[in-house]
């Protein structure tokens, strides 16, 4: 019988066999009453619940999900629940960004013998979704498309690079060529003002390398297939990169991980200035056809395309990621050349999520509709991505378990995206390349900062891809959290 008043919803829960579900049975077997609106999906334990499962179960109409296992220190299989504690945590804390109240989701602990507590937690959850009401649905939301103010002051001078040392970097590569595989790098591309990536192996591979503002891919995207854990023993050879400061981080994290080993790669590096956003200066130069020359200055280009020549400032066209950059020299490199410049701003919000930030949670959905509706899904975001690795067996593709079907659907398309952020949490590094990479300029780059600003606030500040010792946070637990506190439902 239901206690509450009011049509039913639906509410999810995901309950561990051994406690919660132990509890349930035990306040059915007292004839505890109970809200009426809860469909229970038992689970071995709270450590098998995927957030992927929440998330699916909210995109595919659940008005509330509730998520509970055994208390603290009585998991059965002994840390399940520390490590789901903080997966569950911090996917709470993501779920606004993309228009979802995070009331509508919560996960406690209940064990086998507390039937009373069971009964008091379920009625109590269920009262907080019906006072929510019905959760808004993406089917229902007006399409919301938004630009972001990039009127950004950088945290240090940008420019184009044309001081740093490139002859003397060179000169490293050459030397050092004999005792690698292979060096990557950017090279000129179809045309002055635009890179594309340079697999150095011989000197004259090397004298096309290039350095400045158009080097704007990540170029430790390649690392893992050349020398990751996947790659046959036999083919493993040492490697070596060129990195700027926000590529050195991608490096760094594949360490943490140890998807990659030290002793596999040599770091090259110089001092970045900042790269172009290469869209907002698509949009400086307007509609042209051929690009004749880039001639450079020390704080911005002059493009010539058909014929006009058209002066761009860095500062007013950088990358979003390059305002807040406050490192543009290696966190690590072998061979470096050149100073880092002196920081002397602090780091705002990132323009995308200052945007969301601004906006109520009806309109985000609204955005995220507007902005998926145009998705190809072509998957450019994840390829790009330098710590996506599971390539041959991501779970967009795969049928076993089969979490998203291959529909054009602006619903399965952002389902697409909360696994790709989901997956990125604690492991994102802000290089930018899912958003540069996709082709009609979707701001993803929002939700897997707003995971990394999750993962700051619980772990006291922590930033993927700056220590390799490190053991990156969703990797771990903590028996006693600093910052997870039980919430009373
Ligand atoms: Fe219940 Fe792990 S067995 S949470």
């Amino acid at each position: 019988m239901p206690v509450l008043e009011g049509k039913e919803l639906r509410i999810v829960a995901f309950l561990c066999n051994w406690c919660s579900y132990g509890g349930a049975d035990t306040a059915g077997v007292a004839r505890a009453t109970q809200p009426t609106d809860l469909r229970i999906i038992r689970v071995p334990c709270s450590g098998r619940i995927d957030p992927l499962f929440i998330l699916r179960a909210l995109l595919n109409g659940a008005d509330g999900v509730l998520v509970s296992g055994c208390h603290p220190n009585d998991c059965h299989y002994s840390a399940g629940n520390f490590y789901a504690r903080r997966r569950l945590e911090i996917l709470k804390r993501f779920l606004p960004v993309l228009g979802i109240d995070e009331q509508r989701f919560e996960y406690t602990w209940v064990s086998a013998s507390e039937g009373a507590r069971w009964q008091q937690v379920v009625t109590n959850f269920t009262a907080r979704i019906h006072k929510l009401g019905p959760a808004p649905r993406l089917e229902d939301a007006e399409p919301l498309l938004e630009i972001a103010n990039m009127a950004l002051t950088p945290l240090r001078p940008l420019g184009t690079g044309r001081k740093a040392p490139l002859d003397e970097l060179k000169s490293a590569i050459k030397a050092a060529l004999p005792e690698l595989d292979v060096v990557i790098g950017w090279q000129q591309g179809y045309d002055a003002a635009h890179t594309i990536p340079l697999f150095m192996r011989t000197e004259e591979d090397v004298d096309r390398l290039v350095w400045g503002p158009f080097n704007v891919s990540n170029p430790a995207t390649y690392v893992n297939g050349l020398i990751g854990r996947a790659v046959p023993v036999d083919k493993v050879k040492k490697i070596g990169v060129v990195v700027k400061g926000c590529d050195s981080r991608s490096i760094v994290e594949m360490l943490q991980e140890k998807l990659i080993d030290r002793d596999k790669i040599v770091i090259f590096a110089l001092p970045c200035e900042g790269t172009f956003d290469m869209a907002r200066v698509d949009q400086e130069l307007g509609r042209y056809s051929k690009i004749d020359s880039v001639e450079y200055d020390e704080a911005g280009v002059t493009i010539t395309a058909d014929g006009k020549a058209r002066r761009i400032c860095i500062t007013d066209c950088a990358q979003g990621k390059c305002y807040n950059c406050a490192m543009p020299l290696a966190r690590t490199a072998d061979t470096s050349f050149g100073e880092a410049p002196a920081i002397t701003g602090t780091p705002v919000t990132p323009p995308e999520l200052a945007m969301l930030d601004a906006m109520t949670l009806s309109q985000r959905l609204s955005f995220w509709k507007g902005e998926m509706e145009r998705c190809l899904r072509c998957y450019a975001c994840r390829n790009a991505c330098p710590l996506c690795v599971c390539r041959d067996h991501c779970i967009a593709e795969t049928r076993e378990p089969h979490f998203i079907s291959q529909e054009g659907t602006t619903r399965e398309k952002i389902f697409f995206q909360y696994i790709h952020a989901t997956h990125l949490a604690g492991r994102c590094t802000g290089c930018g390349e899912c958003q540069r990479a996709c082709p009609v300029g979707i701001p993803i780059l929002a939700m897997r900062q707003q995971i990394a600003r999750a993962v700051s606030e619980v772990f006291d500040g922590y930033k993927s891809g700056m220590e390799a010792e490190t053991v990156p946070p969703l990797l771990g637990y903590l028996v006693n959290e600093n910052n997870i506190k039980q919430r009373e439902i």
